[in-house]
């Protein structure tokens, strides 16, 4: 890859990866899981699968499991790529290359938001439900929303993406080049350097806050939380509503 090329950090790569494949997965066999037992809005041509909800909810929980890495890794060390303080201002005027990257950018911070509330429904549905002909349960229907969009997101995301940057952005997403200050060997230096911020001085960090994103800062937390509460929530709830 030439040095001008779009790079994409080992770590994003790594992390973006696992979790793109998992949400790519969790897509296909959350529609099988419906167009086995469901198909009230539609429907394909393809066998019920019997196990298909045990594959669904492996996959699904996998993708939960990395989820809070790639959220923590894209609020910190990815925030460039994330909703800025000007995105907003620069989508009111229409066509301009910074119109798309705002655009690109919103679609980024949607991906992780489609994905909490993918993965709280998720969490709260039971696997006795479908099979049972249980269809009407109201966290059924949050998750068959939440797929929707989520697949819209990433169609979003997808498309925006190849607007900004094109084929070589896409590729660089699944590039295995690292660049020797990139290398895994440096990753824990690094790590440390970040740690050894903390605690940030509260007024500092508040000023820095007021003077940068505070939109993403809100949206971090929301993000943050709502993945503990997804991890969390099942214990509280019997899930019978
Ligand atoms: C039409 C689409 C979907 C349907 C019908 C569906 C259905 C289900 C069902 C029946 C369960 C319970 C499985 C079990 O307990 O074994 C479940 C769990 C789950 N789903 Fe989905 N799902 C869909 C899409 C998605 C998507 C797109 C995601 C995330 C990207 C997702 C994330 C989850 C999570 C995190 C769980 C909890 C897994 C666990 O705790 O073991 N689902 N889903
Ligand atoms: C085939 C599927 C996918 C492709 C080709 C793709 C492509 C990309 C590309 C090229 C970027 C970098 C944008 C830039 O450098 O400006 C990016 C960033 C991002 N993608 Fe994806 N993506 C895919 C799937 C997903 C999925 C499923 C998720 C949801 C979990 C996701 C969430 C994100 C996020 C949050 C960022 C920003 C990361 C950061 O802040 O560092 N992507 N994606």
């Amino acid at each position: 890859m030439s040095r001008s090329a779009p790079y994409q950090p080992l770590l994003l790569r790594i992390l973006h990866g696992v979790s793109g494949i998992l949400v790519i997965a969790a897509i296909t066999t959350g529609f099988l899981v419906y167009n086995t037992f469901d198909r009230r809005f539609g429907k394909l041509p393809i066998p019920a699968i019997g196990e298909i909800q045990d594959i669904h909810g492996t996959l699904a929980l996998c993708f939960l499991l990395v989820l809070p890495a790639f959220a923590v890794y894209s609020f910190h060390a990815g925030y460039k790529r994330l909703l800025q303080p000007d995105s907003l201002q620069n989508l009111t005027v229409f066509g301009r290359p910074s119109w798309w990257v705002s655009l690109q950018r919103i679609a980024n911070t949607l991906m992780l938001i489609a994905s909490v509330l993918a993965v709280i429904s998720g969490r709260m549905m039971k696997e006795e439900w479908l099979p049972s002909g249980e269809l009407n349960h109201i966290w059924y229907f949050f998750h068959l929303g939440a797929w929707a969009i989520m697949v819209c997101c990433l169609a979003i995301h997808l498309l925006m993406s190849s607007k900004v940057g094109g084929v070589p952005l896409l590729i660089s997403m699944f590039s295995l080049k690292v660049r020797p200050e990139d290398s895994p060997t440096k990753w824990s230096s690094r790590f440390r350097s970040w740690l050894s911020n903390f605690p940030p001085n509260l007024r500092v960090q508040i000023n820095h806050l007021m003077e940068n994103n505070l939109s993403l800062t809100i949206i971090e937390v929301i993000v943050l939380v709502g993945i503990f509460v997804a991890f969390i929530l099942p214990l509280f709830f019997s899930g019978n509503e």
